[in-house]
Order: C-alpha cells, then structure tokens, then sequence
C-alpha cells in the first residue's frame, strides 16, 4: 500500500517521533561522544554495544547488527510488524491515521468507543477519588490496611472504592454531562424498574487496563464475606476478558528484563506480589487462560510462569493454560506454592526473596504434568498406571531428548514399567494436535564480522549519499564498470542513484522492503557511525573502493596469465600486460594520494 496520502502519514509519525525517548522506554541509555549507548535488548550481552543517534534517527547493534529506524525498533521490541508499529506509534502520538473510506458505522464505532474511554477514565479517577479523598473511603482504606495494601500500592495501581450508597457515580456523571445511556453500556449502573443505581456499591475497587494503561473496566470486591466476592465490568466493546491481562501495562518492562512472565488467577494475587517487588507478574480475569492471551504474552517474553491456586481447581486449571500453550511456542513453567497457599498468602507471610526463591525452582511442563498424574491415578492397580501412561505420552513425545530421558526414568520406578515398552509406546503415539500460528520472538545473536577500510569507506559513502542521493550517483558513475568491493554496498548505493535519477524520495520502508534486512541494517550500521577524519572525505573513500577493485582485478589476470603460461598458452603475455597496466593505475593512485598528502 503507498499513496502519496500514506507517505505523509507515515512521514508526519516519523517527524513526530523522538527515537531516543522510544528506546529509552524499553532500554536504560547512557550518553556517550554524541551517541546513546545501553545494552542490546535483542541479544544478551553484559557489555553495551547498543546505539541510537537522535539526530539521525537511527539505532543500530555492534554485536548482532539489529538496526533501523524508529519503527524497525517498535516491530522488533514489541515483535509486531512493521506498518502495526507506525500505527502504534501513530496513536501514541495522537496522529490520525488517513482516513481510508471509513464508513458511517465505523466512525460511530469509533466515537463510541472514546466516549466510553474517556468515562472509564472518569470513572477511576471517581472511586480512586472516593477512597483516598473522601470519608466514604475509609473502611476500603481499612479493608485494604489489613491485606497489607497501603497508599504506595493504591497509588500505583489506581486503587478505589464504590461508596455504599444508591447513584453517587449516576449522580455525579450524569451532571457532568455522560448520558444514561452510555452509563449502562459501560456497565457503571443497572437498571432497575424506577430507574438506574450504581453497580458498584460498597465494594473496593479494582481498575482493569489494556495493554497500553487505558482503563477499560472495573473489579469490584466486598469487604466481607458478601455474594458475589467480585463483581465485574459487563464485556463492552472495550473489555474482553479473554484479550486481556490484569497487570500487563505496569509489569511488561519487568517482564522483559526477567524473561518470564508469572501468571496468577487472582488480582490480589498481582498486587500482593507486586507490592512485595515481584514486578513481572500478571493476572487473568477469572477466566480460563486463552490463546490471546498467550500471544499477549509473547509478545515479551517465550517463558509463561503459571503460579495457580494449589487446590484441586487451581491444578486442574493449570493442566488447561499448559494444553493452551502447547504448540504457541511459548514454554511454560509451573510453580507450586506450597503448603496449599495462593500466592497472595504466600508472599504476605514469607515475602518477596522467598517467593522468588520459589519461582527459581519452578517446575517444567513435563515434571508438573508427572505430578499431577500420579496424584490422580491409582498407580497401585494396573488400569491406573495404563491411564497415567497414556495421559503422558503427548508430554514425552514432545520433550527433547535430555528430558525425555529423565521422565523415562521417574515413570520407570513409579509405574515398575520397562523402559523399553515406555519408549515403544512413545514411539507409537501420534500427535495430531493442530498447531496455532504464532511469530517467534527470533532471539537474536551477536556476530563478528571482518571490518576493514574497505568496508568503512563504503559505509562513509553510504552516509553521504542517504543525506545527498547525488553522491550514489557520483558513487555508481565512478565505480560501476566493475563489481564494488562489497556487494551490500553497491546494492543500496545503485538503489539510491535509482532513486535519485528517477526523482524519487528515499524512504526507509521501500528501501527495506526492496532490498532486504540486511540491506537496512548494514544502511543503520553507515548512519550512526562517526568516521575518523581522515577517512571521511568523498575522494579518499571512493579511491578506497577503486583501490580495492582495481587489486582485485589485478590479482586475477595475473593469476590466469600464472596458469595460462603453465598451460604453454601463449596468450599468457596479453593477460601479463592487461596486469601490469592495472599495477601502473594502482601505482599512479598511491601517488596522488602522497602528493595531495604531502600537498594538504
Ligand atoms: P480468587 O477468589 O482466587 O480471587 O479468584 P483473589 O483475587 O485471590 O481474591 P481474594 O484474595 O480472595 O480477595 C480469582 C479471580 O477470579 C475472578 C477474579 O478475577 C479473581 O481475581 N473472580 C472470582 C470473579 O470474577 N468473581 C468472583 O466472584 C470470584
Ligand atoms: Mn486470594
């Protein structure tokens, strides 16, 4: 899709965007000669070697090479294609996107949907306000004191309470102008006979974010042992408990930087834990776990935690998220709390080093699943063991190796079954589980490449001609007979004479699409550098590359006229000569070289 219309859509975010901020959101940078440097996210290293240039837009890896510019940045961190990350950038920063024959409905949607946003936001500013500002607060403020839960944590979770009385919220809102109408789609108030009351009502409150930090419903507890414990947002078209995950707005940098998520069933849960500084923990909103929300989920990490409740529910509803994970891409971890404890209790009497402690100890999918079922088999009998056989034989089949081997060994002492059958079985057993689409978060490795003068003049010429395409053309007019040097560089400088000769505006996006990753990278590696000197002027870069190709040619006539005067092929002399006028022009470049040297 290029129009001239999305051109400057996606100009006007770029313009509007402000790389160093955006890395900085997601990597700590330090300033450093005229560049910002910070640890790669996209490979692990100790050592910072992870660069942006501000004024240039760009960032690129020294060790694996990543680079690009701001939206290449976007769609590798958040592992989301390019155009979704100029549109995420674009909402961001407020940009409308061109409006593509947006029809009545669309736009209705559309409005419908920041009305709602905007009295969600409305809504929590209200009960956060009732509880912290107001006398109707205080038995949340008291409720909340005795789970542990003080001002620190409400604050950071935006924390509320619904006051015990019929149309506080109805009242207020509708003064300031929200409609009935959109109170009860939003599910603020119910309908009763004689009109609409508060839904919430004497009940904490707890407010549920998307991805992004926009609130989009509400949990609502009793401070009691009342009916229902927790009242929940109605489904809009905002708040859908299968897409969502308690928690992920304030936790997905945590999540990052400790390369699993933990997931838990309660909100309680993730608060607990996170007030006891276990940060990259998230909660689902009492609904089984959902391929969705594993997607969510790796879009930050490949290692899902599941930290359940320890009873029988808990468990089986552990076995469901693994059946969900399977096959996603993701791995998953499950963690036990012992002494049938949820994490909330856990982490309240032991705190947050022995949780973590815990979690370092988490078990794999495999072991978690022989667990489980040797609870629930009678391995005494001989049906019993035949079911907890089969029940196993997906997990080993899809083990590697190394753990196959050791889950062989446990079921061998626990069922007194030959290894050899085991294995027989395993190799019997067919999966025919289909299989979800799913894009790996590809981790990436750092690379050494040979860098040389040759390589870094093409670089400079690169950073000349992407700030004045003429130079490309200059570049291509002096050095194109012959192939360059390096193949990537004679690619993207022919690519941006192309352009300059046919009036085209470079753009970062066609030049990627055109000519490949590596081509963007390589172009990212050019414009970030700061060459010495010496090296930076047109002419002494151009003589690098024409040095370089004219030895080259060099060495291969005089490497055929070699075999041509072994093979008493009489040519050879042409070939001798054809070299020898090529050492002249090599000579005759050194040269000048000395003379403008001795001469500057
Ligand atoms: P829990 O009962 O484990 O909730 O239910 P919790 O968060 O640990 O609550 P506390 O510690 O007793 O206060 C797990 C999740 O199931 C949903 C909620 O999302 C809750 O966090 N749930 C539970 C409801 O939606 N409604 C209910 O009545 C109960
Ligand atoms: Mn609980």
């Amino acid at each position: 899709m290029r129009s001239a219309e999305m051109d400057a859509f996606v100009a006007r975010v770029r313009d509007a965007s402000d790389i160093l901020s955006v890395v900085a959101s997601y990597v700590p940078l330090k300033r450093k000669s005229g560049r910002y440097w910070g640890c790669c996210p996209f490979h692990s290293e100790k050592t910072p070697s992870f660069s942006v240039s501000p004024e240039k837009g760009f960032f690129y890896c020294f060790g694996c090479h990543a680079g690009g510019n701001v939206f290449k940045f976007i769609s590798m961190i958040e592992n989301i294609g390019y155009f979704d990350a100029i549109r995420l950038q674009a909402e961001k920063l407020g940009i409308p996107m061109p409006d593509r024959e947006k029809s009545e409905q669309d736009l209705a949607r559309e409005r419908k949907a920041a009305d709602l946003r905007r009295m969600m936001e409305m809504a929590q500013t209200f009960f956060h306000n009732c509880l912290v500002k107001t006398r109707y607060g205080a038995a949340g403020l008291q409720y909340f004191a005795g789970r542990g839960i003080g001002a620190g944590i409400i604050e950071e979770f935006g924390l509320g309470f619904a006051p015990d009385a019929p149309g506080k919220l109805r009242d207020a809102f509708l003064k300031r102008g929200v409609s009935e109408q959109l109170l009860l789609e939003g599910g603020l108030v119910t309908e009763r006979p004689n009109g609409v009351y508060d839904k919430f009502r004497n009940r904490v409150m707890i407010p549920i974010a998307d991805d992004r930090g926009r609130v989009v419903g509400f949990g609502g507890r009793v401070m009691g042992d009342g009916q229902p414990k927790y009242l929940n947002s109605p489904e809009t078209m905002l708040f859908n408990k299968r897409k969502l995950l308690f928690g992920l707005d304030r936790a997905k940098k945590a999540i990052r930087e400790a390369g699993r998520v933990i997931l838990v069933e309660g909100y309680m849960d993730a608060i607990s834990l996170s007030a006891a500084g276990v940060k990259n923990v998230v909660a689902s909103l009492g609904t089984a776990f959902t391929a969705e929300q594993c997607r969510l989920l790796l879009r930050y990490t490949e290692e899902i935690c599941f930290c359940y409740d320890s009873d029988e529910a808990g468990q089986r509803a552990t076995m469901r998220a693994l059946s969900i994970v399977s096959g996603t891409g993701a791995r998953a971890r499950v963690l036990v709390v012992p002494d049938g404890k949820d994490p909330d209790e856990y982490v309240r009497k032991h705190g947050g080093d022995a949780f973590r402690e815990l979690a370092k100890q988490a078990l794999s999918i495999g072991d978690f699943h022989l667990d489980y079922t040797f609870r629930l088999h009678d391995l005494r009998t001989l049906d019993g063991k035949n079911k907890a056989l089969k029940t196993l034989l997906p997990v080993l089949k899809a083990s590697g190796p190394v753990e196959r081997n050791a889950y062989i060994r446990r079921l061998q002492s626990m069922l007194c079954i030959d290894e050899g059958i085991i294995r027989q079985e395993i190799a019997m057993y067919h999966d025919d589980g289909v299989q979800e689409e799913y894009r790996p978060r590809v981790e990436r490795q750092a690379v050494r490449t040979v860098d040389n003068a040759v390589r870094r003049a093409g670089r400079a010429l690169l950073r000349m001609a992407w700030r004045d395409p003429g130079v490309a053309v200059m570049v291509v007019a002096e050095l194109g007979g012959e192939p360059f040097p390096y193949l990537l560089h004679e690619k993207l400088l022919r690519y941006i004479a192309d352009c300059a000769e046919t009036g085209v505006s470079l753009s970062e996006e066609e030049l990627a699409q055109k000519l490949g990753v590596e081509a963007e990278e390589e172009l990212s590696h050019a414009l970030i550098e700061e060459t010495p000197e010496k090296e930076g002027s047109y002419e002494t870069c151009v003589r690098v590359l024409l040095l370089a190709q004219l030895k080259k040619a060099f060495e291969e006539h005089r490497l055929r006229a070699d075999s041509m005067e072994r093979e008493g092929n009489s040519n050879f002399l042409q070939e001798l000569t054809k070299s020898q006028r090529i050492k002249q022009r090599i000579d005759e470049l050194h040269q000048q070289v000395e003379v403008k040297e001795t001469n500057g």
